[in-house]
């Protein structure tokens, strides 16, 4: 059984050609490697169609980008939550930047996530939002303003009170949701500043999925959460 365990690195592959087929097996075998040599979490996002290979090879936590709240039946084109739990993903995104939804369809991905014992990771983007996914008690939520995602500037510096201001809205509501936020984050310093601002981790894409050598970036990451929790 794989395990996701707090702080976490989390690799968002988006549908980056550096991230699709064989080039996201690569990547999830380095996510894997690093996790192993720094015994950090890192989980990683796939296109649903690279879960199933991604988690039959690698030895770390993969996630879904998206699921649709719906039951078994007519529902072509729909990415059934039983089809990524049985892919071997072990959670999902629900509401990612570039996957908007309503409130009401939030709560019911969470709910079907829950009924198929997937992992719910809310992505939001500011503090009133952060507040109310919190009440529909998904397992971590993860903050990353809009207007930072691809920029390489990150939320953890340009943004630290979004970051605070989640931490804390979110802990008031429901203090077992973790928090994790996203944006920008490109360096082991990044990722240093976004626990040292109360975040339990980080969901990041370019700055690993784009990087000249990605499997150095991740060390760097996982580096800089082993010196920050010294
Ligand atoms: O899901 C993570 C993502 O939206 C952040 O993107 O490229 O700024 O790390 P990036």
């Amino acid at each position: 059984m794989v395990k996701v365990k707090m702080p976490i690195i989390l690799v968002n592959f988006k549908t980056y050609a550096e991230a699709t087929g064989e080039n996201a097996l690569k990547l999830a075998e380095m996510a894997e490697k690093v996790s192993d040599e720094t015994g950090v979490c890192v989980g990683v996002i796939p296109q649903y169609v690279d879960i199933a290979i991604i988690a039959g090879k690698v030895n770390i936590p993969v996630f879904a980008q998206h699921i649709d709240p719906i039951p078994y039946g007519s529902f072509t084109g729909h990415v059934l939550p039983e089809s990524v739990k049985y892919a071997g993903a072990v959670g999902t995104l629900i509401n990612h930047s570039e996957r908007r939804l309503k409130l009401a369809d939030i709560d019911a991905a969470i709910t079907r996530a829950r009924e198929v014992k997937l992992i719910s990771v809310v992505c939001t983007n500011n503090t009133l939002v952060s507040a109310s996914a919190a009440a529909l008690k998904p397992e971590m939520i993860a903050v990353e303003p809009p207007e930072l995602i691809g920029t390489g500037v990150p939320v953890s510096k340009a943004r630290p009170e979004v970051v605070t201001g989640t931490v804390e809205a979110v802990k008031k509501i429901n203090p077992s949701v973790t928090v994790l936020c996203g944006a920008g984050i490109s360096s082991g310093d990044d990722v240093a500043a976004a626990i040292r601002l109360g975040t339990e981790g980080v969901l990041v894409a370019s700055g690993i999925v784009k990087a000249r050598d990605p499997y150095k970036v991740m060390l760097e990451f996982a580096e800089a959460i082993l010196k920050v929790q010294r």
